[in-house]
């Protein structure tokens, strides 16, 4: 398991080099492949070339993500900024504004409701706006259109709760256990949408680096909520 703050123990180390190796072997593979049909085809046939291009294209892409999420998170894993005084609703918003338009697009509504005067928490703004796009991120793509992501700002005793709450597909009881670990999807994460599997792993290790544990909450079919407590600022 990984300790709080930084620095991931040998064997998770190794089983990460593993998993990556092959993520990054299938598309490649793939890609060689196309690349071939490209360097063989005739420019008749036009509708083969323009196949295995838009292939080759959408796996770049995959692979460029990948490469960015993995420097993510081993820019996080050199340790903790300063942490400083944040207003968690500017960050919030910020967050929102950055999905807004992938929800829009795929008809699901992002609402938040925060309590009046939130007291600021201790943070890194730039960390704290990561975790939020990749909860949000999460939320629109695991949930059909028609449903809802809600954030919730709420004052606890010497901290500030948050929730992020969504009406979307759910986490089957034995992907529980294993969703924040590097590079892991959920069978129907995978049907339904793209993605690395970084995306948690990253959220569970800024919160750590604030002294926040994340939590999470799930029903099939109906809905996921991921909820956590940052402490205020002195
Ligand atoms: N809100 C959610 N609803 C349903 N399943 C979820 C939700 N959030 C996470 N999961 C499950 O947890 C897995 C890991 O999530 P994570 O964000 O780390 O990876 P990802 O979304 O698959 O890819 P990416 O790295 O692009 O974020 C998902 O593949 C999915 O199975
Ligand atoms: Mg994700």
């Amino acid at each position: 398991e990984e300790r709080e703050g930084s620095g991931v123990a040998a064997e998770v180390y190794r089983h990460l080099m593993r998993t990556i190796a092959h993520e990054l072997r299938t598309p490649l593979t793939a890609i060689m492949g196309h690349t071939d049909i490209l360097a063989s085809c005739s420019i008749e046939e036009e509708g083969l070339w323009r196949r295995s291009q838009q292939f080759i294209a959408g796996e770049v892409e995959r692979l460029a993500r990948l490469v960015e999420d993995l420097l993510t998170l081993s820019r996080l894993d050199l340790g903790v900024s300063a942490l400083v005084p944040v207003n968690l609703q500017v960050v919030v918003e910020e967050a929102l504004s950055a999905l807004w338009q992938s929800a829009e697009e795929k008809g699901v509504t992002l609402t938040l409701q925060a309590a009046p005067e939130l007291p600021r928490v201790r943070g890194d703004a730039d960390r704290l706006r990561q975790v939020f796009i990749n909860l949000l991120d999460n939320g629109v793509k695991y949930t059909p259109s028609g449903g809802w992501v809600t954030v919730r700002l709420m004052s606890g005793k010497d901290q500030v709760r948050v929730e992020i709450h969504d009406t979307g597909m759910g986490i089957p009881q034995t992907d529980l256990p294993h969703i924040f670990d590097p590079l892991f999807r959920g069978d129907e994460a995978r049907r339904a949408a793209t993605g690395t599997g970084l995306g948690l792993t990253i959220v569970r290790t800024i919160l750590a680096q604030h002294g926040a544990e994340i939590l999470v909450q799930s029903e099939p079919e109906h809905g996921t909520t991921f909820s956590f407590a940052l402490p205020i600022a002195a």
